[in-house]
């Protein structure tokens, strides 16, 4: 009930203001399923945000989605709902640490996960998200890519395209003789918690179980999955198969929401693992943020010039 009359009071105001909802696939299933205009992955956030005339930006997600929202649309006021809803792979690396990369490895192209800060984005080359990593880094047409923040999604690509992964504590200044991936050790405080024990002890008890695993999950957890994919991917793949159960190696809110919109699937729950920071926008918050404009997201225009090329680049190239 008392969701309910949030989710009521939240769409009339949306209404009444010309607001746009957009909501990342990670968000609780009570405000995933009412108030968002369009939820998605990344990759579709940003798509979304690229072509909307609404005002304000409502974003309900983390800091760097809103601040992604805000790169692409500087006239327009973006709002995040929660005071910090920050990232672990976002605070794993700074605009010095990369500017320190494109000294030791002058001339190599640098491609940043979105889960960066505008200012990371505006030292580096071009965005990728976990939809695309794997075709933006090949569309670079380079045999050495230094690939930051996501020390495991950079195993995932280097393993899928067959090259090899160094970090730059293993690596000579200018990497003369490597060709490959250069990683960074950033890693997804959520994702990292997965296991292959932990998919053997669910095959074992349900030996039809399908298993998703998100990208930012280890490559040893992703070689043991069925599917990996972005969020987005895993909720299709899960509409679109007959399987008789699944299970998810992703924030576990997501796991609530696929099997709210498909009662017929029988989603297993090992899950317990919430982002803490995705877990900081609530029904309140979204209320809170549409009465008050709270919290407004600002990036100074020279950071956000340069973040928007790298951005733009990623949206022609996928
Ligand atoms: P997606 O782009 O796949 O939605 O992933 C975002 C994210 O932060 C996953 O942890
Ligand atoms: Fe960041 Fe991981 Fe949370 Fe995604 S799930 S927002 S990568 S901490």
């Amino acid at each position: 009930m008392l969701k309910a009359e949030l989710v009521h009071q939240i769409n009339r105001l949306k209404k009444e203001r010309g607001a746009i909802i957009l909501g990342h696939n990670y968000m609780e299933p009570a405000l995933y399923h009412t108030v968002p205009d369009v939820v998605g992955d990344s990759l579709e956030l940003a798509r979304k945000v690229a072509e909307t005339d609404a005002d304000p930006i409502i974003f309900c997600g983390v800091r760097f989605m809103a601040e992604t929202a805000k790169i692409l649309n500087p006239e327009r006021t973006v709002l995040l709902p929660a005071a910090k809803a920050g990232c672990s792979l976002a605070a794993s690396i700074t605009a010095e640490d990369v500017r320190e990369l494109k000294r030791r490895f002058p001339g190599v192209p640098v491609v940043t996960y979105i889960n960066t800060y505008a200012d990371v984005k505006a030292e580096c080359d071009v965005v990728c998200t976990s939809g695309n990593a794997a075709k933006i880094v090949r569309a670079l047409d380079a045999d050495t890519v230094i690939f930051v923040p996501d020390e495991y999604l950079a195993g995932n690509i280097a393993r899928d395209m067959g090259w090899p992964i160094a970090f730059p504590d293993q690596l000579e200044d200018g990497a003369k003789d490597f060709k490959g991936l250069i990683g960074w050790r950033g890693r997804c405080e959520v994702h990292e918690k997965f296991t292959p024990d932990d998919i053997a002890g669910v095959r074992k008890q349900f030996p039809d179980v399908v298993v998703l695993a998100h990208p930012e999950c280890s490559p040893a957890v992703v070689d043991a999955s069925d599917f990996s994919g972005s969020t987005s991917a895993m909720i299709r793949y899960v509409k679109e198969s007959p399987a008789p159960h699944y299970l998810l190696m992703t924030e576990c809110a997501m796991g609530d929401n696929i099997a709210a919109a498909n009662p017929d699937r029988d989603m297993l729950r090992l899950c317990s693992v919430r982002c803490p920071h995705m877990n900081e926008i609530t029904l309140q918050d979204v209320l809170r943020a549409l009465k008050h404009n709270e919290r407004v997201i600002e990036v100074p225009e020279d950071i956000r010039l340069r973040a928007k090329k790298s951005l733009d680049r990623m949206l022609e190239l996928s």
